[in-house]
């Protein structure tokens, strides 16, 4: 059983932030959360991160084991306060650091296994990564094709500032000689700190052989230290999470302008139009059009469903329903099956049954409206009466008249009518109609 330890108490300082580095979002998730995903899909389930206080109180969200490392003094110092916690235990630790999304599910295989094979024996392996200079990573100082010690930048002299291989900060230990090397870190360095990367200079010293491994891709391993290497990993993650979606069959025309979060089902042969923002767990079915425009959060839409340069918030649509342009629905809205909502026209914690039609200009809110049911232009449901929301009930294969206000609480029978500019105020019977201020009944057909 192979255990990790994320690092990421450290105070982040270059994000210039109240809020702990590794909470730091990119694609709607923290970043700590894109490595404890990689770690788990690795199969590395025995996670505990190394925090500060105030991420600890924030990290439950995550449901992952935590330890608090105060004061900080060095990620030798934090996997010291992670091993006081751990059960000593015959095997392997993976230490990885909580500030890199972009680290796949494959780096983690593959510092997992790193210490089998021809590596059989070694102390630890660590993953190192050739950057362009300047760079603020650590420094791999090798003897021969040896490993043989990490020199930090603030404590490297010019040549050594030169070498292009570096430390990416992801390692693989047995844990027992992980045990002892910690106890053995000093802390005689410019930042005055317990190096975690002095483990390196320790094992070889005892004659203990450092297993290097390299990085794939150097991006992989993109520490984000600051707001300008958040946005490049969030652009990366999304052409990720866009590719993804590409290779299942649905059509993005703008990845770049098409903002996507973990976690999102999108059917085949749906297609999506640029500036658009799908996140919150959001659903799709298959061939819907979603943009250009258009922000979907918490929504879930059925098949063939079609939302042009609109706002949809906690809200469920049915299949072949039109949204747009210039709709806004939010507050557990659902619409059934081949709905049609137009332009301007908000909608809030309402139902409207099979084939409504609202469209344009109107607000509904707190409103049950039955099958088949038109809503004229400019209808606006009078839901608040300066204390309380009020409920709107229409019936089914209801008229009604553009510019009605209904004064809510208020039900209108099936079949009934109001008349354009009506202002109802008292309930109106099935097969009624009604007009005026204050609406009247017309006299029966
Ligand atoms: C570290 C490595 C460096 C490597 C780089 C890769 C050391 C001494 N240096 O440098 O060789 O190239 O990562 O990104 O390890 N942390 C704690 N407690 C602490 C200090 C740090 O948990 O007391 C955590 C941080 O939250 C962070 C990680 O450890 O997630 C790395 O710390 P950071 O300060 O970013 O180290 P670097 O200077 O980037
Ligand atoms: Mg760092």
């Amino acid at each position: 059983m192979i255990r990790a330890i994320v690092l990421a108490a450290g105070k982040g300082t270059r994000m210039k932030s109240a809020r702990p580095k590794v909470l730091h979002e990119i694609c709607g998730r923290p970043m700590i959360w894109y490595v404890i995903r990689a770690l788990r899909a690795a199969g590395i389930e025995e996670i505990l991160v190394v925090v500060n206080d105030e991420l600890q109180e924030q990290l439950a969200r995550l449901r992952v084991d935590s330890v608090l490392q105060s004061p900080q003094l060095g990620t030798g110092h934090a996997v010291r306060v992670a091993l006081e916690q751990l059960e000593p235990r015959a095997g392997r630790i993976v230490v990885a650091c909580g500030d890199m999304p972009l680290v796949t599910e494959e780096i983690f295989r593959s510092m997992a296994g790193s210490l089998d094979g021809d590596s059989q024996g070694a102390a630890m392996s660590l993953m190192t990564v050739r950057m362009p200079l300047p760079s603020y990573f650590g420094r791999i100082v090798r003897r021969g094709t040896a490993v043989e010690r990490i020199v930090e930048v603030r404590d490297a002299t010019s040549e050594q500032l030169a070498i292009e291989e570096m430390n990416a900060g992801i390692y693989a230990f047995d844990e027992r000689r992980l045990r002892e090397a910690v106890t053995h870190l000093r802390h005689d360095n410019a930042q005055s700190e317990y190096y975690l990367t002095d483990a390196v200079e320790y094992f070889v010293k005892s004659g203990d052989r450092v297993a290097p491994v390299v990085a794939p891709d150097p991006l992989h391993v993109l520490g984000i230290n600051d707001r300008v290497e958040l946005a490049q990993a969030r652009r990366e993650m999304n052409a990720r999470l866009c590719a993804q979606h590409m290779r299942d069959g649905v059509t993005i025309v703008d990845p770049q302008t098409t903002y996507l979060e973990p976690e999102l089902e999108i059917g085949s042969d749906t297609v999506i139009y640029p500036n658009t923002t799908i996140g919150r767990l959001s659903t799709a079915g298959c061939a819907c059009v979603i943009g250009p425009n258009t922000r979907l959060s918490h929504a879930k839409l059925g098949d063939r469903t079609i939302v042009r340069e609109s706002v949809i918030v906690d809200s469920t649509l049915g299949s072949d329903v039109t949204v747009g342009p210039y709709a806004h629905l939010r507050g557990k809205t659902v619409l059934d099956d081949g709905v049609h909502v137009g332009n301007f026209v908000e909608i809030k914690k309402s139902k409207l049954a099979r084939g409504v039609k609202v469209s344009h200009l109107s607000y509904l809110g707190d409103a049950a409206i039955g099958a088949q049911t038109n809503v004229g232009a400019g209808t606006i449901t009078c839901n608040f009466d300066g204390v309380k929301k009020n409920q709107t009930t229409i019936g089914r294969d209801v008229s009604i008249g553009s510019n009605t206000s209904l004064v809510a609480p208020i039900t209108i029978g099936d079949g009934a009518l109001t008349g354009a500019g009506s202002v109802v105020t008292k309930d109106v019977a099935p097969g009624e109609r009604v007009v005026g201020n204050p609406a009247r009944p017309l006299p029966k057909k």
